[in-house]
């Protein structure tokens, strides 16, 4: 479980403090997927950042299986929207990163693990490129191999997605929920696409205009549905998001 209590972020501009986020209040259930919603600057990645140890300046308690954050204890995986590789190691160097980091050593559980997930993914026969060698679609597979690898407590993707153009972003949320179904990794992806919310999230947040907070949180009973726009329920539902999200809105 993550729990999240009045969790608030405020960045320092000249004398003046911004008030970026806050306050939160959430508990993430393991093996779930929740997908964040939310006006562009309320706060979205600030969040990723406190949950992932990037940003340490914070107010308010965040407890990750009943211990307080820190990213040497517990894995923490996430990608950041530009898929964060190292352009100067080859995917496969790329893919054993965490491993590396931990000193961890490759067992044949493991190696069976990262053969099932590169070729889930289709990227085995990619494992001597470099990442300037890879197109877009090729380097998010890349990155969620690396996560899936990483076996995290808790994976945090920022926008993930939303580099892929429309085929290939649909083949990669359809690729990560089937590696996904197979190791229920507790996930937290920040999304400003409805459809993407509504297909890939089990629970879906809906957060408020800058300084963002948790206006609703909905049981999505559409997770996974294949022809998702073909089904009843999609208009209603994504027309109900759209309106709590745009209530969310400063204008
Ligand atoms: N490093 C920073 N310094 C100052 N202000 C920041 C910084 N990062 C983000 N902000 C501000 O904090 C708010 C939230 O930003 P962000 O978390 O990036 O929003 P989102 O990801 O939802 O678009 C915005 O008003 C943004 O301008
Ligand atoms: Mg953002």
């Amino acid at each position: 479980m993550l729990e999240i209590e009045e969790l608030s972020v405020g960045y320092r501009s000249g004398k003046k403090m911004i008030h970026a986020l806050g306050p939160i209040n959430l508990k993430i259930t393991p093996g779930d997927i929740y997908a964040l919603i939310g006006p562009s600057g309320c706060g979205k990645s600030t969040f990723l950042h406190v949950l992932s140890g990037i940003t340490k300046d914070y107010q308010g308690k965040v407890t990750l299986k009943g211990e307080g954050l820190d990213p040497k204890k517990q894995d923490i995986g996430f990608i950041p929207q530009n898929f964060g590789l190292l352009p100067w190691k080859n995917v496969q160097k790329n893919c054993r990163l965490s491993l590396k980091i931990k000193k961890q050593n490759i067992d044949p559980l493991l190696a069976e693990r990262m053969d099932y997930i590169m070729d889930k993914l289709n990227i085995r026969s990619l494992q001597d490129r470099y990442p300037r060698e890879l197109s877009g679609g090729q380097k998010q597979r890349v990155a969620i191999a690396r996560a899936f690898i990483m076996n995290p407590d808790l994976l945090l993707m920022d926008e993930p997605f939303s580099a892929l153009d429309a085929l290939t972003r649909e083949e990669a949320q359809e690729l990560f929920i089937d590696i996904w179904n197979q190791y229920k990794t507790t996930t937290l992806f920040v999304t400003h696409s409805i459809e993407e919310a509504i297909y890939m999230g089990k629970k879906i947040v809906i957060m408020s205009h800058c300084p963002g907070t948790v206006v609703e949180i909905i049981d999505n009973p559409l997770f996974n549905t294949e022809n998702l726009r073909e089904n009843e329920e999609y208009l209603k539902l994504s027309t109900h998001l759209r309106n709590v999200v745009k209530k969310g809105w400063k204008i």
